[in-house]
């Protein structure tokens, strides 16, 4: 089970595993549904654990929140980000447009969802997301959220995917007050993504072995 196989993988490798599953999924299904219910526990075992993320990917800024792109798909069917919160920053309302899933790999971080009501935006409640938890999202209903480091004194850090190269959509941010619309497209703060393919200590370790291998049958 690939789930397991994220678990059991060594450092980088996870990543990986997680996004060669990531890709098998959407190539066989579009299925909203699907998608999120099956990504859904892949992405759990991947912020099951937090020995992964290069230092670069989760590093903070001092003014604002930093949004990391990890993987995007060549077909653009999904990315992967790691959201970097700085102690006590936040989003504005904003929508996304396309499925999501987010698991939270460090800290905390607390949502509070909104819908449109009479031509003004509404709260609808908020929750927490605590390390290791993982929530999903859509457009079919309703994505408009506002979120925020959890703590005051101390980076968080989640891990998103989304079905679509999300830094390049056209999403929209609200005025709280008025429900003013503006549209932003969000890129993303890194030019360097990491490099998940040099498995060549594994494959070393390979060699090592099978050279003892055949020395022994040797002797
Ligand atoms: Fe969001």
């Amino acid at each position: 089970m690939t789930a397991s196989r994220i678990a059991e993988a060594e450092g980088t490798d996870c990543l990986r595993i997680f996004l060669a599953a990531m890709t098998e999924l959407v190539g066989r299904t579009e299925d909203e549904d699907c998608l999120l219910r099956e990504g859904k526990p892949l992405l759990a075992a991947l912020v099951a654990r937090d020995d992964w993320l290069p230092a670069a990917a989760a590093t903070p800024d001092s003014q604002h929140y930093q949004q990391h792109l990890l993987h995007c798909d060549p077909l653009e069917r999904f990315s992967v980000v790691s959201f970097v919160w700085g102690p006590g920053q936040a989003t504005p309302i904003h929508d996304h447009g396309v499925w999501g899933l987010v698991g939270m790999l460090r800290g905390a971080e607390s949502c509070r969802n909104y819908v449109w009501h009479e031509g003004s935006l509404a709260p609808v409640g908020s929750h927490l997301l605590r390390a290791g938890q993982v929530l999903s999202l859509s457009p079919r209903h309703g994505d408009l959220h506002a979120v925020a480091n959890a703590h005051s004194d101390r980076t968080s850090i989640s891990v998103h995917v989304y079905g679509a190269n999300i830094g390049a959509v056209a999403r929209s941010v609200f005025d709280p007050a008025t429900g003013a619309r503006k549209p932003f497209v969000s890129g993303y703060a890194n030019s360097d993504i990491p490099n998940i393919w040099d498995r060549s200590e594994a494959v070393r370790r390979g060699l090592t072995n099978a050279t003892a291998v055949t020395r022994s049958l040797g002797d």
